[in-house]
């Protein structure tokens, strides 16, 4: 083998197993998704808390939303819907730059795919497992993240009546159903794995167990809201008026 031929093998190796020829440009990537994710992944956690004030009642709802749409900065209290609209498109920027990085994780090839099948028969190994589902779920997220943020990019209107009017009567349940579970996985291990990739915690097994459990948690407290919705949008005639708190 001549040395250029050689030095052009090396060159695809280190492509191929990095996805980068330059290591401090594989290390910064792996840096950003890291960092997007933390942010996604805490952002997630708030998100369902917040969303799930419906479970209180449709004033806790009312109020947590107006709060969030800077209602205390508008003299009339409401808000600013624009607001919706500009966080909704920088969280598409962040799960786009998120992807991107994530992308040159994907086995390219069906016999690596193969090869990932069977290492997980082989050898069962826990984090094996959960990286797996990372990559079933973040590809599913790659589909079903942008529908929910474009629609709020576009369509704003948030409160008791104008969420069920959009879940129950514009059939938006139907991609809750499905985003929901992949976010809630996807988030929820890639904070554990995040975790432990970067040192933040040595205790493994209890970082395991506490991201199991909010999976749980957040699965719960998503299905709750979620059905919520629906009978609010059941009971709702149409077109439906906003709610008002009396
Ligand atoms: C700033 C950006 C976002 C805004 C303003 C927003 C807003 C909302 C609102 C108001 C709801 C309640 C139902 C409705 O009105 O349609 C909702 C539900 C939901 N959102 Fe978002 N969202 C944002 C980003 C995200 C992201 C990035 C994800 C995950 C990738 C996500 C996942 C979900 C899920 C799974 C539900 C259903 C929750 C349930 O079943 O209880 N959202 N979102």
């Amino acid at each position: 083998m001549t040395a250029s031929s050689q030095t052009q093998n090396q060159k695809i190796h280190d492509v191929s197993s990095k996805g980068y020829l330059n290591p401090i440009w594989a290390a910064r990537a792996d840096k950003l998704q890291s960092a997007t994710g933390l942010l996604l992944g805490f952002f997630i956690i708030m998100h369902l808390h917040f969303e799930s004030s419906i479970l209180i009642s449709k004033e806790a709802f009312y109020h947590v939303g107006h709060f969030l749409e800077g209602g205390i900065f508008s003299e009339t209290g409401h808000g600013f819907p624009v607001l919706t609209k500009f966080i909704s498109a920088f969280m598409l920027i962040v799960v786009i730059i998120h992807a991107a990085f994530a992308l040159r994780r994907f086995p390219a090839q069906i016999q690596q795919w193969r090869a990932l099948r069977s290492q997980m028969t082989i050898m069962p190994h826990q984090d094996t497992k959960i990286w797996f589902w990372q990559l079933i779920t973040g590809f599913l997220l790659f589909f079903l993240a942008p529908v929910h943020l474009y629609d709020m990019i576009t369509n704003p209107a948030i409160g008791p009546h104008l969420s069920a009017e959009r879940v129950y009567h514009q059939d938006v349940w139907m991609l809750y159903v499905l985003l929901l579970p992949a976010v809630v996985i996807h988030a929820m291990f890639g904070l554990y794995r995040v975790a432990v990739k970067w040192g933040i915690t040595t205790k493994r097994m209890a970082a395991l167990k506490l991201a199991k459990f909010m999976v749980i948690y957040l699965m719960i407290i998503g299905i709750a809201s979620l059905m919520t919705y629906i009978v609010i949008g059941q009971s709702l005639e149409l077109p439906v008026t906003p709610f008002v708190p009396s």
